[in-house]
């Protein structure tokens, strides 16, 4: 097949017609099922199509809600949006659990956001230095255009720092640069500035006396944030008395405390699982991320990196028992806005935070880190008790339903049956298939 020249330049139904007639098997379903995920308002799907370039149509995924999450004595109900069966159930189910237990304590640690330039620089190190003391205040001036309204309101540069990394990389120099960026992400802001200082140290030093030729001549490479934030950090914790950890006739509370601090002390010291335990926190982090409108994968990221940090890939959460008091938290940077981007473009996005109460950034950061809190919990709690596949089961018993086409009477008989029986894929194939014989 051809190269396609100029395709953003074509008309949403071109493009449709392209893609079903080049690239799919049946190029009439192709267009139907494209069109059949169409908004009927057409207001609505013009949105959604600027969003990003060459929509053909939307793609959806549930948004749930998970209520009962008592934070700091307040309680919410928190939207979330995501495919896998059973993370809002699980989050729930954490929610009730805790409710009555004190719910979940929250603090904002710091909202320290980062951003460099990279450059390069061929020449004497104590020059460099020198040079940037003398142009700081200039690097700060230059950049008042773009930082006087969030100034304004209290954030804007907090520092920037001159790093030598020419140890790492011959010749590699960075401008490490604070920010303060209140209820924005900021991503936006950060680049702007990062840019403008760019441009202020290229000419400062091509005009700098103290510098020979070369020396002169620093090559920018790249203005970017980063999404590591380590200090834009927000905590989550739940405790209570061991006794009144009880819940079910599983086990008991002491053994279930127990248990519970062995599954994250071996998350902490075994990479494979701590993986997989993390992925448990981000089914609760990305879900809410995403019904908020900010962006999952800067939050994956960092918070991976963040696991990391140490040296080795280790459990975001921690378990203790001290004094007959069990005690579990997470801590994880989270660089969110509740202002600007998405957030403020997306209606549902919109509704999401004002089902939230309209957070701040910060309070947004500890809603969400206490959805992460709860997901591990969940998902550790079944693990070391029933084992993880009785729910999830459970949820995708409809899955497989809808995969086999079931009338709605065929799912009431077999949601029912299932209620007694164990799920499982062949299980849910040959109660159906009895079913349809009978
Ligand atoms: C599945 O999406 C998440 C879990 O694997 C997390 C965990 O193992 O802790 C259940």
């Amino acid at each position: 097949m051809a190269p396609v020249e100029g395709f953003s330049k074509l008309t949403k139904e071109e493009k449709i017609e392209w893609i079903s007639n080049k690239y799919t098997h049946n190029s009439k379903e192709t267009k139907a099922t494209i069109k059949r995920y169409w908004n009927t308002d057409k207001e609505l799907q013009k949105l959604h199509d600027e969003f990003i370039e060459n929509t053909i149509t939307n793609f959806y995924v549930p948004l749930g809600i998970a209520p009962n999450f008592l934070i700091n004595d307040k309680l919410y109900v928190i939207p979330m949006a995501i495919e896998e069966s059973s993370v809002v159930a699980a989050a729930s189910k954490a929610a009730k659990f805790w409710l009555h237990r004190g719910g979940f304590k929250t603090k904002v640690l710091g909202t320290e956001k980062i951003g460099q330039v990279h450059f390069m620089y061929k020449g004497d190190d104590q020059k460099l230095e020198y040079f940037f003391n003398a142009i700081k205040p200039k690097l700060i001036e230059e950049t008042i255009p773009i930082t006087k309204n969030m100034t304004k309101r209290g954030g804007g540069i907090t520092n920037i720092l001159l790093r030598n990394k020419s140890k790492d990389l011959k010749d590699y120099y960075q401008l490490h640069c604070t920010f303060e960026t209140l209820d924005a992400m900021g991503a936006n802001f950060i680049n702007s500035c990062l840019e403008q200082l760019a441009l202020t140290l290229k000419r400062e030093a091509l005009e700098y006396s103290g510098f020979n030729e070369e020396e002169k001549n620093i090559e920018i490479v790249m203005s970017i944030l980063s999404n590591y934030v380590p200090n834009c950090l927000v905590r989550a914790e739940v405790s209570c008395p061991i006794n009144e950890l009880k819940e079910g006739n599983e086990i008991s509370s002491i053994e279930f405390a127990e248990k519970m601090v062995r599954a994250v002390n071996i998350a902490k010291v075994e990479p494979f699982r701590a993986v997989t335990h993390n992925k448990g926190i981000m089914n609760g982090i990305d879900a809410v991320v995403l019904a908020t409108g900010n962006d999952f994968r800067a939050v994956e990221a960092g918070i991976h990196a963040y696991a990391s940090k140490d040296g080795q890939y280790t459990s975001l959460t921690h378990a203790s028992i001290e004094n007959d008091v069990f005690k579990f938290w997470l801590e994880i940077p989270l660089a969110l806005g509740t202002v600007g981007g998405l957030t403020s473009l997306h209606p549902l996005a919109k509704m999401a935070l004002d089902i939230l109460d309209r957070p701040s950034a910060k309070e947004l950061m500890q809603l969400v880190a206490v959805a992460g809190l709860a997901q591990n919990f969940a998902a550790v709690r079944s693990l070391v008790t029933t084992g993880i596949q009785q729910g999830h089961m459970k949820m995708h018993l409809m899955n497989i339903l809808n995969q086999m086409q079931a009338t709605e009477s065929e799912k009431n008989t077999l949601v029912d049956h299932f209620r007694k029986h164990t799920v499982t894929h062949s299980a849910v194939v040959d109660a159906i298939q009895t079913l349809r014989k009978v």
